[in-house]
């Protein structure tokens, strides 16, 4: 289990997470949505590390986290890989490279090794046949299901999706919708997805947490969160500019 508690932190005299707290159940997709630039990838950079807490604990499978050195970190980041928005590959790399350099690198596999490896990993995410290629020629969902492969190599036990379907296609986002779920069904993988999609929200979503102000306002199922009539989140699913929620800066 994956659990924030009452977790602050601030960036200058700003306030992102004011007391954050958050129960992420094993093997459940659990979605993190709120207005942009209310904390949610700030929320999961937490967990490998990538940010400190001000105060607060976060503790995966009864171990206390937020405070592990960077040398024990290491282990927390072979459990807990993250899909960043950007899909960061390298360019310069075929895709069967870019997912096997992790391989090479901390599973200590020969090329050939990890290069068969991967082909397995590029299969499962149905991007086998572009194994050759180089990133810059595939589409955006295309590197988006690469970034997923090489994310997966590690085997982790939790993946932690920022934005995986921002700025792909309806059919490009429906297929990275069912590899999260395939891999949540398939390989037990627990996820937590950031997003404001709402159509990867109502069909993959196992629970639904809505940040705001620093805070989850609400924690629910798909269900509870379509007939809920609590303002903040009637706001967040019609997607009306006037409400509660009002985005900083507009
Ligand atoms: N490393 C950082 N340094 C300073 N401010 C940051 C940093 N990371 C995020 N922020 C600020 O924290 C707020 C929340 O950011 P973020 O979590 O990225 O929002 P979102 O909910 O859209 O993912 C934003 O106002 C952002 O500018
Ligand atoms: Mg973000």
């Amino acid at each position: 289990m994956l659990e924030f508690r009452s977790v602050y932190k601030s960036f200058g005299s700003q306030s992102v997470l004011r007391g954050l707290t958050l129960h992420v159940q094993d093997r459940e997709i659990l979605f993190v949505i709120g207005a942009s630039g209310v904390g949610k990838s700030v929320a999961i950079k937490h967990v490998i590390g990538l940010l400190r807490v001000d105060r607060g604990e976060i503790w995966l499978d009864g171990e206390r986290i937020d405070q592990l050195s960077e040398s024990e970190l290491y282990r927390v980041r072979r459990r807990c890989a993250m899909v960043f928005q950007s899909s960061t590959l390298f360019d310069s790399m075929s895709v069967v490279d870019n997912v096997a350099l992790p391989l090479r690198k901390h599973q200590k596999l020969s090329d050939a090794a990890a290069r068969k490896a991967a082909l397995e990993f590029l299969d499962e995410v149905h991007m086998g046949e572009f194994a050759e290629h180089l990133p810059a020629t595939l589409s955006d969902g295309m590197r988006k299901r690469v970034a997923i492969a090489r994310a997966l190599t590690l085997r982790p036990d939790y993946l932690l999706f920022d934005e995986p379907t921002t700025g792909l296609d309806p059919v490009s986002a429906r297929r990275v919708d069912a590899l999260i779920r395939r891999l949540s069904e398939k390989h037990g993988v627990t996820s937590v997805v950031v997003s404001h999609d709402l159509t990867s929200i109502f069909s993959i979503a196992d629970r639904i947490a809505l940040l705001y102000q620093g805070r989850v306002h609400l924690l629910g199922t798909p269900e509870e969160f379509r007939n809920t009539s609590d303002p903040v989140v009637r706001q967040f699913v019609s997607g009306n500019s006037h409400g509660p929620m009002e985005t900083p800066g507009f």
